[in-house]
């Protein structure tokens, strides 16, 4: 008998304590219903980053994004205000807005050529008279919930659980602690890797515990005995001591790129991530293309853009994160091909290291019921 979509989601406990927990099943990271009551729920209802608010900062700029096959736009209209939509035309759902990123004093639909204004209000409708009770003020772009904050403007498609400053928890005052806002922006990757976007986020969130394995470069300047993670509310924060790298060894190349005390792993459910060293921090969002295909797209901030010397850190400072990227992506993409043998349906959770991968899952339990 094949399980329904209900029988899956109820078949993990998220109640347990975490010594005793079992992981979501092997279903949940391949099979198409769940990836699509993970559309309806998980990338419906919360705040999700939409894309760099630098580049929306002027009146007239845009920016489009696809999170989990929903097209949206973000705006800043003419008066300063931020505003997002669904990049959905109301004539035929071709997008108004084609382009990553850019300028706008309205916005055309490129297939039949309605315009609305950058409120979303809908101004221009060709060849359009005499359809019987058409309004243009009922068919306007429609609208998301936005906000800004940190290096991202962030949406929501359906009413968020809260405002985002109580869904961020404690990741604002640490952030300013941290005087993240001195960064800049230097440089965007995109990677495309052959795994649901879940295990990606697994492998983020497991406390260290495959650094000294899949990383040697990292581990040789992580304090691994001293590897913390906190969990609070839809967060985590994975912080470790950094040590000086032996001369010689594996981890020089990235001790020269990743520096000062700590590193900070800051997560917020359910696919960013926030990588921090002194003077660095790198932006990854995980993005589901399908049950076993997700994108990362990661951005690059420098304390130093300017000049030769700091063009160069930036570019070792680069290489060093696609290095970890690629050494992720393998064991991930492996994990992948395990989770489709019959042997595997559930594992259970290191109480040392994966407190956040539970917490993880729990989040993704209560979203997913809400479907069933
Ligand atoms: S789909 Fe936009 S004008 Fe027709
Ligand atoms: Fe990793």
């Amino acid at each position: 008998m094949i399980p329904s979509l209900a029988e899956k989601i109820r078949s993990f406990d998220p109640t347990l304590p975490l010594e005793q927990a079992r992981t979501i099943p092997s279903s949940w990271y391949r099979d198409v219903d769940i990836g699509e009551a993970e559309r309806c729920t998980v990338f419906s209802r919360i705040w999700l980053a939409a894309g760099r608010a630098d580049l929306v900062r002027q009146p007239g700029s845009f920016l489009t994004a696809e999170i989990a096959g929903a097209p949206m736009a973000v705006v800043r209209d003419e008066t300063g205000t931020l505003r997002a939509f669904h990049n959905v035309c109301r004539h035929r759902a071709a997008p108004v807005l084609t382009e990553p990123c850019g300028r706008a004093t309205r916005l055309r639909c490129r297939y039949h050529g309605w315009t609305y204004d950058l409120t979303g209000r809908l101004r221009g409708t060709p060849e359009f008279e005499g359809v019987a009770n058409f309004s243009r003020e009922d068919n306007g772009l429609a609208p998301l919930a936005v906000e800004e904050w940190g290096p991202f403007v962030w949406v929501s498609l359906d009413p968020p659980p809260c405002p985002l400053a109580e869904y961020l928890g404690p990741l604002p005052g640490r952030f300013a602690a941290l005087d993240l806002g001195r960064l800049r922006w230097a440089g965007s990757r995109s990677f495309e890797v052959r795994c649901n976007w879940k295990v990606f986020v697994d492998n983020y969130l497991d406390g260290g515990y495959h650094v000294n394995s899949v990383h040697p470069g990292l581990a040789g300047i992580l304090e691994y005995s001293e590897y913390r993670t906190e969990v609070a509310g839809f967060t985590s924060s994975q912080i470790s001591p950094l040590r000086p790298a032996e001369p010689g060894g594996p981890s020089e190349t990235v001790a020269q790129a990743r520096g000062g005390d700590r590193a900070y792993y800051l997560w917020i459910f359910p696919n960013v991530m926030f990588n921090f060293y002194a003077g660095y921090l790198d932006t990854n969002v995980v993005l589901p293309l399908g049950p076993d295909r997700c994108r990362v797209d990661y951005e690059f901030y420098f304390e130093q853009t300017e000049g030769p010397e700091a063009q160069a850190r930036i570019a070792h400072g680069i290489a060093v994160s696609d290095q970890i990227q690629m050494e992720d992506s393998v064991i991930c993409e492996e994990v992948q091909r395990g989770l489709g043998s019959r042997a595997y349906e559930t594992g259970r959770y290191s109480v040392r290291r994966e407190g956040a991968v539970y917490a993880f899952h729990q989040l993704l339990a209560r979203h997913l019921r809400e479907t069933s």
